[in-house]
């Protein structure tokens, strides 16, 4: 086994869908991203987690699942009751994180982005309302764990829009955007301008598959709230509360108003904005959803369909659009397995940290117990971590806190390692990374 070992949580549409591209891609994205994966632990609600430390048999699972199968029930695996019992109980280098977790607390993925984040190990999601109600702080969380949280999949689905924003803007300031970010919405309304009813439109909207049989969420406005929620987040840094969105869906539309709009040459659009009294999202803020008529020289009023788009201001760049197709399972998997080539190809990448380290010093210098762990011991502690230098030909992060005797540290194989108390610095190696450091083992 070879490459990023993931944990895949949630194995409905989406998740399935990138079980299936990673089996299929897997010789692509070894010889053209470098960066093999290996799916090692699944979830779902229904069997629990299934584990296997070498790599689970990916058709295996999905035929299972598919036939109506519990997805445990495979030669040589562990298996634990729930998924979150899973991830506290095995190691990844990354938690894909494709539950569905309703708008009230985000969860349950809430609890399992926080749990592999803490850990040090990077979350992929497309699970948006946990990250509409927490994308700050998990975003945070990451940034001190020195790992990625990549959520692309849960705005504009596989269109490029959160990485577009946040790194191939790096550097310049977010100072406001407008939105069309539900494809079923747009599609309805679209349909409308030549004057066919909101109930008609909505009709053929579930016909052609693009609205649920219960379009709540996506005609009501929630779904748009959420993601606008989450581009305050990773875009401009800024959490906002669902109170803080003004929100009115499209359900009291009449087919005349959207006529009418159409007539006057531009088009009645579901719109999303998002504005703040100064630049980079500070100051007091403006967020809604709403149906607007838009003239035609609006870029949004010519998004037509199943279509989502997004207009962003920015300094000194000042207005890019992004639009593309905005609804299906397979462009959220295709979003979903983007953020996990970036990760792979992230983690192949990136350079050893040769910068001496001060806390390292500290530790040393305290006679302080280093416990050294192999390649693959990925977390250990709550605290920030801090790159090590080479010259102890230890190449990690050392996390200075003492370790719970209980705290059990697996090793590589079927050895575990339980360190002795009290230990107050442990070395947290990074995989692919030869230890011979000049540590003491217990
Ligand atoms: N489908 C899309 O087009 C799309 C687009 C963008 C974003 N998303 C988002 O992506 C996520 C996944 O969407 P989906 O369409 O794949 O949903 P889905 O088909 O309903 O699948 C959800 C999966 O999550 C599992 N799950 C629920 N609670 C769990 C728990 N406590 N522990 C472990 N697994 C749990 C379910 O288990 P069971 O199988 O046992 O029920 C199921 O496998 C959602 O958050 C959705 O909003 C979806």
């Amino acid at each position: 086994m070879n490459g990023l070992r993931v944990w895949l949580v949630g194995f409905g549409t989406v998740g399935r869908w990138v079980a299936g591209a990673l089996r299929a891609q897997a010789a692509q994205l070894e010889t053209r991203y470098g960066a093999g994966v290996t799916v090692i632990g699944i979830g779902n609600a229904r069997d629990g987690f299934v584990y296997h430390p070498d790599g689970l048999d990916l058709g295996s699972v999905l035929a299972a699942a598919a036939g109506g199968r519990p997805i445990t029930g495979q030669p040589g695996t562990r298996a634990w009751p729930t998924a979150i019992d899973g991830l506290r109980a095995t190691e990844a280098d990354l938690l894909v994180e494709v539950t569905d977790s309703p708008p009230g607390a985000g969860e349950p993925g809430l609890t399992h982005m926080r749990e592999a984040l803490r850990r040090g190990i990077p979350v992929v999601t497309s699970n948006k309302w946990p990250v509409a109600l927490h994308g700050l702080e998990l975003a945070e969380l990451a940034r001190l764990r020195g790992v990625a949280f990549r959520a692309e999949s849960t705005v504009m689905s596989g269109t490029p829009v959160l990485s577009t924003l946040t790194e191939g803007l790096a550097g310049a300031v977010p100072v406001g955007l407008r939105g069309l970010l539900n494809a079923t919405a747009n599609a309805i309304l679209s349909q409308m301008a030549d004057g066919t009813s909101y109930e008609d439109a909505l009709a053929a909207a579930q016909r052609a598959g693009l609205a649920e049989r219960d379009p709540a969420a996506d005609v009501a406005g929630d779904d748009t709230v959420a993601k606008l929620m989450i581009l305050s987040a990773l875009v401009f840094g800024r959490q906002l509360r669902r109170d803080q969105v003004a929100c009115q869906g499209i359900t009291g539309i009449t087919g005349r108003q959207a006529r009418d709009a159409a007539a006057a040459g531009g088009r009645l659009r579901h719109v999303a904005a998002l504005a703040f009294e100064g630049p980079g999202g500070a100051g007091t803020v403006t967020a809604r959803v709403r149906p607007e008529a838009l003239p035609a020289g609006d870029p949004l009023a010519s998004v037509d369909g199943a279509a989502n788009a997004l207009v962003l201001q920015a300094s000194p760049v000042g207005q890019i659009m992004i639009s593309g197709p905005g609804a299906g399972p397979q462009l959220a998997g295709q979003g979903v397995l983007a953020d996990i080539i970036a990760v792979a190809s992230w983690q192949v990448r990136k350079p050893l940290s040769r910068a001496r380290s001060p806390a390292l010093d500290q530790v040393l210098a305290a006679g302080r117990r280093l416990v050294r762990l192999w390649p693959e011991v990925r977390h250990l502690g709550d605290q920030a971590a801090v790159e090590l230098e080479e010259g102890h030909r230890v190449a990690g992060r050392a996390i200075e806190e003492p370790v719970e005797p209980s705290h059990r540290v697996p090793l590589v194989g079927d050895r575990e390692l339980r360190p002795q108390v009290p230990v107050a610095g442990v070395l947290l190696v990074e995989p692919q990374v030869a230890v011979t450091s000049p540590d003491t083992l217990p």
